[in-house]
């Protein structure tokens, strides 16, 4: 999410920083700040972009510093919660990677102890900190602080009384040190890395490392000293942006794991899913355009199952055109970009008819953000996507979806407090899940290579795995250029069986779930039609393999959960079969990431 670099060495540390920090550029944000030990700490920072912020920087000497950008997470974009932070002496300064779950609590001891802040941000607490333990150095400074902190992490610090030192600290957000000669580097992102050496170290979770031009030490949360490898890559910049990946759709589909850990960060440890509601009403209505609509279908029925209330879902276009009903639903916008126009219209005519408003989005400070007040916004924390076809985008909106859903069940007392604890725990497996999936890619590959050369396909699915059916066939479309559809597998029989031929590949989504014995009867239609099934089943499923061609087979799940299992899996299925025909994966034709246009 955020970017991240640091140098210490013998060389002016502000073109060097700056330099790397541009290398991570591509992963977007939305302010930028530079610290350099000098004579004191030099801090500069700004809202907008790094050019912005050169374009009122001086010329600092000082061969020490760090420098970052942000996306923000808590507290909108804007100077004073850029990053870096200092301390109350302005001697410390640090920049942070994460979310910091306990910071208000952290806060509100370190303001009754005197200290002053300067941000809305989690992270300033955690300089107040270093300074509070300063005493016997940073290193030490760190190591006790981190016992006091609870959430995710990649720390870099720097103190103008310990000149040439940086030190920094990694829990679930990545940190890498870099080796030079008489200097030394890290980064959140190896490309930042990249002009200056090859020599690279991952930190893991729960070091801690302290580099200084001639030395890197690392070591763990007890201060014990940890033996590490150093490795030489061979990357070019292009191939560092995006990880090692081929393409960047598949970057961002093997983030996912850590995508819905970081949505569910906080919210379920605190059981505050969502922010709370005010307002009376009686029913819902999620509105979104492409993707966003099809995680809103999909919130229909997580929100009827889970909150016990009606809820219907609209596309942004049609909403923003409907009459208007007398009903005064609450309104649940949602839309990655936050900029999408169809969902900032549908936003505006739906306060417009008094209607209370919610957003999920994953952009801080985005026009849909703004439009129904931040205070009112789920945020999916997914980091950027660079991708055109949504994929972790679109997992991080389910989560979110199934996060308001408790906290609606919660405030509506549609579940015992004993139920919703018990949902909310499940979601925490999900990353585990999502690893799951991921394990079968090469399984999924070879599936794809089988069917790619297909040039209509079908997918089915019932409930809460409809929507899904949409959404596989979108992904198939939009990258492989791939005729799909996405079906409801009741309306079979009533127009789509004309078309099923033994070159159409259908689709069939079947869970165990109420709906599976129905769903058996719909594969035996298309059976009788003699279509190539791809089945999608869960692992122990004993009976489907013999009603289709093959099984794609998927970790069980409550089957609530099922869409997030399932729809990874269409993604890289999608992904494969786009492969495999030499499609443009990460720039379709036509498409564009952000649709301001109606
Ligand atoms: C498809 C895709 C699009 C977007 C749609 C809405 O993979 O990404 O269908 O979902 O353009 O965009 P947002 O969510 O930014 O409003």
């Amino acid at each position: 999410m955020c970017g991240i670099v640091g140098y210490t060495g013998y060389r002016r540390a502000q073109p060097i920083l700056l330099d790397s920090l541009k290398k991570l550029e591509y992963r977007g944000y939305d302010s930028a700040g530079i610290a350099v030990c000098g004579e004191g700490l030099e801090l500069h920072k700004t809202k907008g972009e790094i050019a912005e912020l050169e374009k009122t920087l001086p010329e600092i000497e000082g061969v020490v510093g760090i420098a970052h950008t942000r996306w923000a997470t808590h507290g909108k974009p804007s100077q004073k919660n850029a990053h870096p932070f200092l301390d109350c002496k302005k001697s410390i300064a640090l920049i942070h990677n994460g979310i910091i779950e306990n910071y208000l609590e952290i806060k509100e001891k370190l303001i009754e102890e005197g200290h002053e802040f300067t941000s809305d941000t989690d992270t300033e607490v955690v300089v107040h900190l270093l300074e509070k333990y300063s005493e016997d150095g940073l290193e030490k400074a760190m190591l006790k602080a981190l016992h006091d902190i609870e959430g995710s992490y990649g720390f870099v610090a720097i103190n103008s009384k310990e000149k040439g030192t940086i030190v920094v600290a990694r829990k679930e957000s990545p940190l890498i040190l870099g080796k030079g000669n008489d200097e030394n580097f890290v980064a959140s992102d190896i490309p930042a890395l990249l002009k200056e050496t090859n020599k690279i170290m991952q930190l893991h979770d729960g070091e801690v490392a302290t580099l200084t031009p001639k030395s890197i030490k690392v070591v763990d949360l007890d201060g014990n000293e940890v033996k590490r490898e150093w490795k030489t890559i061979t990357w070019n910049v292009e191939d560092a942006e995006k990880g090692g990946f081929e393409h960047f759709m598949l970057k961002e589909i093997y983030e996912t794991p850590e995508t819905i850990h970081n949505t569910l960060l906080g919210r379920v440890s605190e059981l505050q899913f969502a922010p709370t509601l005010h307002n009376d009403f009686s029913s819902v209505k999620m509105v979104a355009c492409g993707t966003s609509y099809h995680a809103a279908l999909t919130g229909k029925y997580i929100f009827e199952e889970i909150a016990n209330i009606s809820t219907t879902a609209e596309l942004a276009s049609e909403y923003r055109y409907s009459s208007r009903a007398r009903e005064r639903p609450l309104t649940i916008l949602i839309s990655q970009s936050g900029e999408t126009a169809d969902t900032l219209g549908a936003s505006r005519e739906a306060k417009l008819r008094g209607c209370p408003v919610w957003a999920i989005t994953n952009y801080m400070g985005s026009s849909l953000a703004r439009e129904v007040g931040e205070r009112n916004v789920l945020y999916t924390r997914a980091g950027i996507e660079i991708g055109v076809a949504a994929t972790k985008t679109f997992t991080a909106q389910l989560i979110a979806l199934y996060l308001a859903a408790l906290q609606l069940a919660s405030q509506r007392h549609a579940k015992t407090s004993d139920q919703i604890r018990r949902m909310a725990e499940e979601l925490r497996t999900l990353p585990r899940v999502a690893w799951g999936v991921l394990g079968k890619a090469s399984e999924i590959r070879s599936l794809a290579k089988k069917y790619h050369k297909v040039e209509d396909a079908y997918f089915i699915g019932r409930g809460r795995n409809y929507p899904v059916s949409l959404e596989g066939a979108l992904k198939l479309k939009e990258i492989s250029y791939i005729h799909g559809e996405g079906y409801a597998a009741g309306e079979l029989k009533h127009g789509p069986l004309a078309l099923l031929s033994e070159e159409t590949l259908v689709v069939a989504i079947a869970v165990q779930d109420h709906t599976y014995p129905k769903m058996l009867g719909n594969i035996r239609e298309v059976n009788a039609r003699s279509s190539p099934i791809l089945g999608i089943g869960y692992e122990d499923d004993e009976e489907l393999h013999r009603y289709v061609d093959d099984v794609l087979y998927v970790p069980r799940v409550s089957n609530i959960l099922s869409p997030v299992p399932i729809s990874i899996a269409l993604q890289l299925f999608a992904y494969y079969v786009a492969k495999e025909r030499g499609c443009e994966i990460d720039k379709p034709r036509h498409l564009a990431k952000t649709v301001t246009v109606e």
